[in-house]
């Protein structure tokens, strides 16, 4: 009697590991192999890459669809293709969701999503980022309505869950159709070059409808997305390299909105970059200079990390660290577009400067703005909404925010970059900081139109007219003067002057007045 029991029981665990084997191999060795030859990882080889080594815990393997239609009752798969748990990256805690395109093309049903939602409800209640990594065919279409209601109630959460816990989107395959929509509500998205793609509608619709033939990597790959549409904030050239970035992003990031990021003890500071920081302006302040090494100058050693890095280039956006901190950077870029404010760079500034505020990450920003873009095209598109999201996005901002204004500082766009009086903490200029409402030419040329009109030589009256300005304003004293400026700074000072400062700023609390949201110009 005692040895039956003992052997039902083995026979039972024996069915249990057999299952769990089961649940291990997807859509079958076929379509893994198919994956294979595509260079993909399968779902579950990329949660090993992604978490680290046998922290992953899963929840839900054997779940299974419920759906008879179409032959679907002859077709189910344990796990129902999406894997979903838990693990750590680098010791802190994830909830991760892995498509497996090998099971029904990774194809989103009611149960399916119910898995997705389950993960994002425990990460909700425990404070801890999700990551989605996304191969699917979109809507399970046998299962019709209630795939797309599965759908409403993933976007919901990742609805609840913005600002509240970091949510990180990663394109391994196919996202097509209404599920691109769960990405565009998360944080980050990364994407791997030839292999995935996004869109609403694919090349066949885009050539019934407009008549447009385009591949599907034209229309939505990760290069498309980087340069024309923003969408993609990180491309790799592979899986692993993916993965890998992801990794290294989650070290930036707290775990939730309530927390600080992690600070590593270690880090390393090059003190020549000192010698040089004062040596990458140019003599003319109208050559351009790559902002990017001014931001290297004064960061600790290789710490920066670009987000979208290939769009909108006349602004600088990315996470970075100062003595191990993370900071979020925003800087206008001189050398593309002479670093104007334009539609694409508001937008894509606004959206940084929101998640680093969401998550305690304090602002350094790097000034050299000569005035937002002129033009019917920006005009009609809206500058003026889309401009005043990044005056708004700062604006709202309560965390630790510096600038640092190296160049130009002009108009408008001198308000908008993060001004003392949109609720900077501090301000600094360099000697070379040139702040005023415009360019001393075009100031010149309106304040003194009749005088050049009337002058025996216009183009020699107006030269001088223009250095009479530049003398007035092309300078940070005038501002410094009214304490616009904090102080005016030294090139190789600006390191340990951001670090002082944000360590005055450790412990700010400032709360924005009680309301049930703000309306931001969208
Ligand atoms: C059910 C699907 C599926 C889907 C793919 N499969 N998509 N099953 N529902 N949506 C299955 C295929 O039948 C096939 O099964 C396997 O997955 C692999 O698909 P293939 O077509 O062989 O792969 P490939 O040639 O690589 O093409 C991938 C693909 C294509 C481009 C994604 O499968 C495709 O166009 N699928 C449909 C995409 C789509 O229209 N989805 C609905 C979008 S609308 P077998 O058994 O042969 O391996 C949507 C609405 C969301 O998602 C709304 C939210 C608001």
């Amino acid at each position: 009697m005692h040895f039956s029991l003992i052997f039902v029981s083995m026979d039972k665990n024996q069915d249990l590991l057999n299952r769990r084997k089961l649940a291990t191999l997807g859509g079958g060795k076929e379509r893994i192999d198919k994956q294979h030859q595509q260079g993909k990882l399968t779902a579950r080889e990329r949660v090993t890459v992604l978490l680290d080594e046998n922290s992953f815990e899963e929840i839900g393997s054997f779940v299974e669809h419920r759906a008879t239609a179409f032959g679907l009752d002859k077709q189910r798969f344990p796990g129902d293709g999406v894997i979903t748990g838990y693990g750590t990256i680098h010791g802190r805690l994830v909830y991760v969701f892995s498509q497996d395109f090998t099971v029904l093309g990774g194809s989103l049903s009611e149960t399916h999503a119910a898995k997705i939602c389950r993960i994002m409800d425990l990460a909700m209640k425990n404070g801890a980022p999700v990551i989605g990594l996304n191969d699917s065919g979109g809507a399970r279409i046998q299962e019709g309505v209630v795939s797309l209601a599965g759908y409403a109630d993933i976007f919901y959460r990742n609805t609840r869950a913005s600002g509240v816990i970091p949510q990180i989107s990663v394109i391994m395959g196919p996202c097509a159709g209404g599920a691109v929509y769960s990405p565009a509500l998360t944080d980050f998205i990364f994407m791997v070059e030839e292999t995935s793609y996004m869109f609403v509608t694919g090349p066949n619709v885009v050539k019934t409808v407009t008549h447009e033939e385009v591949t599907s990597e034209d229309l939505g790959g990760a290069k498309a997305h980087a340069e024309k549409s923003g969408v993609n904030h990180f491309t790799a050239a592979n899986d692993v390299e993916c993965l890998k970035k992801v990794r290294d992003l989650v070290t930036y990031l707290p775990q939730n909105a309530y927390e600080l990021a992690p600070q590593p003890t270690i880090f390393n500071y090059t003190k020549s970059k000192l010698d040089q920081i004062g040596k990458i302006l140019p003599e003319n302040a109208n050559i351009p200079y790559d902002i990017r090494k001014v931001v290297e100058c004064v960061i600790d050693d290789e710490s920066f990390r670009e987000v979208q890095a290939d769009y909108a280039k006349n602004i600088v956006v990315g996470f970075a660290r100062i003595e191990g901190k993370t900071i979020g950077v925003v800087a206008n870029q001189p050398s593309a577009l002479a670093g104007v404010l334009d539609i694409d760079a508001s937008r894509k500034g606004a959206r940084f400067v929101r998640f680093c505020d969401s998550f305690n990450i304090p602002l350094l920003v790097f000034e050299d703005v000569p005035g937002f873009l002129p033009g019917t095209d920006q005009e009609w598109r809206g500058i003026i909404t889309h401009g005043a999201k990044l005056l708004y996005a700062f604006s709202e901002a309560t965390v630790p925010r510096i600038t640092v204004i190296t160049r130009k500082a002009y108009g408008g766009a001198f308000d908008v970059m993060n001004s003392k009086s949109i609720g900077a903490d501090l301000n600094f200029a360099w000697p070379t900081a040139e702040i005023a409402v415009m360019g001393a030419k075009g100031a010149a040329e309106i304040i003194f139109k009749r005088e050049i009109a009337s002058a025996e030589d216009p183009q020699a009256k107006w030269l001088e007219k223009e250095a009479e300005y530049a003398e007035m304003f092309a300078n940070p004293y005038r501002a410094a003067e009214r304490g616009i400026v904090d102080d005016v700074i030294l090139p190789e000072e600006t390191r340990a002057k951001v670090i002082a400062g944000f360590k005055m700023l450790e412990k700010k609390a400032e709360t924005l007045p009680k309301k049930k949201h703000g309306n931001i110009p969208l």
